[in-house]
């Protein structure tokens, strides 16, 4: 501490940001020169316990290891007192007194749970998104928590990996805005701020391409592909100024991303600047063994930190190997003090060394006003309207009766969601609470059919029909229970479980208008119940305030707005399906496909179209990227393009009028789209590239306009980052399914 109370005189006297960097920089440098190699092991040490004992009394051997240097951050200490005492150990009592980074899963929200962040990236909305992230940093930073393991910015395409609900869906575009506002949520406007959580973005790289779904599993991906898909929304969160990096647990090509060098230090420092440090994975460093990469402890500890893996997380290969692997050289000093810089680096930008403790009066536990009130909006903006046939929704608030079924109506732990370690059942308002308080306890009738979303027994199946017969109309919350999505809950059948179809068939036969609402950590394939249903809103799992999120939409007091973030299977059996893939030398002719039980007796073999797609499910998703209904109906004017020929340096603009052509007001998300008609590389069908969103009065008109510089279109090769001359399809529409209407070209120096 004696050290760094002198640098807040530095600071503070009025020195410019840049000089007090280089000033810090150097601060930091000299008090490497001064550490042991002991103190520096150390400070790459994350140690604590499992997420469930957070709030368990901290083991003397745990003080101690602070008290000794030997712990440089902590995990899921959930106690302020626990935390101030540990800190004040760490700065008072050590020989140089470095503060402890205390780190957590803040995943989306804390006691006030907003959606999970899949469902946040359905509304398409950056700014909420952000808003969100700072609201969960003021509340994480009273219990002392500096430190949080978010965003994940994981892309994803296979909604059977469990993990999908906590990603930022399938798009790069989207993902990376996305990341960029998260990142400018935890850390606030200043580093230093009182209020300001480092980020720490997760899990680089590739995660979210795990074969077949299954968690931790093998990834196998071009490096074009990783470049231009999983990367980008990593490279913005860097941009945006993340602090820390988290390695993942699969390997790529061969090689664990904990000890993936090209990755660690090649592409995000060398090429992006990266100056924060990586942490491993929960364990990612020993399972190194497992994965058949590292021999033993000592090897992957090797391996890992010569990669430009700077702490580790949990496991303890670095603490109990480092010391030896240094007397043997298989590691270098050089090596080490650069770990231990980019650690002190963080705790030093993060203004730790100068204020280390938590506010004074920092109400730890307390559910604020401002946290609950932008989870309810990021739940309101997040819900997707799939279907709303006849107009069924909204609901009139003349309704008479109204018929509450599902396994999802009045779960406040389920509509948590996956990562809500410090979310409380007791604050929950349900969708049925929320729906008697609104239209009164007598006009709901309640009956939930089944007691789980796993159950498969049908004994309240005739409670839930009666309830039915009395009704106007029947609201079925159903889906997925927490615990079916997250780490390690990948499912292989993703429809809806137990057997909720087959009590929305049964109460479907009743001819009163069913409406489902979906609570769920992915997309579910809906493909056999749909018809069933008179509509469909898709709120994923919404957090504290689902119900009066939820009930507002379906009264029309809200108006549905969120669009997906995924592209939806119709079936299982036709994932990975995403909206950018790239065309086949066959495409699908929708067409000429038949169904399957249409094909003649005896068909000859080449009959069939010989196009890409499945005989029994053909090639259309069961709803595009980006779609997503609103109470209004939109029109889109013709597009203008200027220029429609573009040369180096020049921009393009892409224009339309949008309409809201309906009776209600409502809130329309443009999305701009791109398709490079030729490239060295094949180029997908088409890219996102902007988006907007627009709230329109009936009969009201807005222009949008969006500009493209060559830059934004640029692609990597294989190579590296290229805009190729050539000719480009451009479109504003409302989702990923309508076409691209205009064209521009990129001429280059000398044409195309
Ligand atoms: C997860 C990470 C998480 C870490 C700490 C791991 O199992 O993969 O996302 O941050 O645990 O809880």
């Amino acid at each position: 501490m004696r050290f760094w109370i002198g640098v807040v005189g530095i600071i503070v006297s009025g020195a410019t940001v840049g000089v007090a960097d280089v000033g810090s920089e150097q601060r930091v440098l000299d008090l490497v020169g001064r550490m042991t190699l002991a103190e520096k092991i150390g400070q790459l040490n994350l140690r604590g316990r499992g997420s469930t004992g957070s709030t368990a009394e901290i083991p003397d051997e745990l003080a101690e290891a602070v008290r000794a240097g030997s712990v440089g951050a902590l995990i899921n200490i959930m106690l302020p007192e626990e935390v101030d005492r540990l800190q004040r150990i760490a700065v008072e009592e050590t020989s140089h007194g470095i503060p402890l980074l205390f780190g957590r899963d803040v995943i989306h929200g804390l006691h006030a749970v907003a959606p999970i962040p899949l469902a946040q990236a359905a509304t398409w909305n950056p700014a909420l998104v952000e808003a969100g992230a700072r609201a969960a940093a003021v509340d994480a930073r009273a219990y002392g928590i500096n430190w949080t393991f978010a965003p994940m910015v994981d892309i994803a395409r296979d909604p059977r990996w469990g993990r999908i609900a906590e990603s930022v869906g399938e798009d790069p575009f989207l993902g990376s805005r996305l990341a960029a506002a998260m990142v400018r949520g935890w850390q606030g406007r200043s580093l230093r701020g009182p209020m300001s959580v480092a980020a720490c973005v997760k899990h680089f790289a590739a995660y979210g391409a795990v074969e077949g779904g299954r968690d931790y599993n093998t990834v196998s991906l071009p490096e074009t592909e990783l470049r231009n898909i999983y990367l980008p929304p990593f490279r913005a969160a860097v941009e945006a100024g993340a602090l820390s990096v988290m390695s993942s647990f699969n390997e790529i090509n061969g090689i664990p991303a904990s000890a993936h060098r090209r990755l660690l230090t090649g592409i995000l420092r060398d090429e992006w600047g990266f100056e924060g440090f990586v942490v491993s994975d929960w364990n990612s460093v020993t399972e190194m063994i497992a994965h058949g990469f590292s021999r033993d402890e000592a090897s992957a500890a090797a391996q890992a930190l010569e990669a430009g893996l700077d702490m580790e997380m949990m496991s303890r290969a670095f603490e109990d190997h480092l010391t030896d692997l240094r007397a043997a050289g298989r590691v270098s000093m050089a090596t080490l003090d650069q770990a231990v810089t980019r650690i002190l680096r963080v705790k030093q930008r993060l203004g730790l060394f100068e204020q280390p403790y938590r506010e004074s009066g920092s109400a730890a536990g307390a559910l604020r006003q401002e946290s609950l009130r932008v989870a309810r909006r990021l739940a309101v903006e997040s819900a997707v309207l799939l279907r709303n046939e006849g107009r069924v929704l909204p609901i009139s608030s003349q309704v008479g009766r109204v018929a509450v079924v599902g396994p999802l109506a009045d779960a406040p732990r389920e509509q948590l969601g996956t990562w809500s370690f410090d979310g409380r059942a007791e604050d929950s308002v349900s969708p049925l609470e929320s729906l008697r308080q609104s239209l009164g306890a007598e006009r709901v009738v309640f009956a939930p059919g089944l007691e789980h979303s796993r159950s498969t027994s049908r004994e309240g199946f005739a409670e839930a029909l009666q309830a039915v017969a009395s009704a106007d109309v029947v609201l079925f919350f159903g889906g997925e229970e927490a615990i079916l999505s997250g780490e390690a809950h990948s499912r292989a059948d993703i429809r809806l479980p137990g057997a909720q179809q087959v009590l929305i068939r049964e109460l479907a036969k009743t001819g009163t208008p069913v409406i489902l609402v979906v609570l769920a950590g992915r997309p579910l394939v809906l493909r056999e119940i749909l018809d069933e249903t008179a509509a469909v809103l898709y709120a994923w799992h919404p957090g504290t305030l689902a119900g009066p999120a939820i009930i507002d939409l379906l009264l029309g007091v809200e108006s549905p707005s969120g669009r997906l973030p995924v592209t939806w299977p119709r079936g299982v059996g036709q994932i990975p399906v995403y909206y950018n893939h790239k065309n086949t030398g066959r495409p699908p002719q929708p067409e000429r496909m038949i169904a399957l039980q249409e094909i003649p007796k005896g068909a000859w073999q080449s009959s069939l179209s010989n196009t890409s797609h499945y005989l029994d499910l053909g090639m259309e998703p069961e709803f595009p990227f980006g779609f997503g209904l609103t109470y209004s109906t939109f029109t889109y004017g013709d597009l203008e393009i200027q220029p429609r020929q573009v040369r180096s340096g020049q921009t393009v603009t892409v224009s339309t009028t949008v309409t809201n052509s309906g009776d209600a007001t409502a809130t329309e998300t443009v999305q701009l789209y791109v398709r490079d008609r030729v490239g060295r590389r094949t180029r997908p069908v088409r890219e996102l590239k902007g988006f907007a969103r627009y709230r329109l009065a009936p009969g009201e008109s807005e222009t949008v306009t969006f500009a493209l510089t060559l830059q934004d279109l640029a692609y990597f090769d294989g190579d590296q980052w290229v805009t190729e001359p050539g000719e480009f399809e451009v479109g504003i529409t409302p989702n990923a399914d309508r076409p691209l209407a205009g064209r521009f070209a990129f001429l280059g120096e000398n044409g195309y």
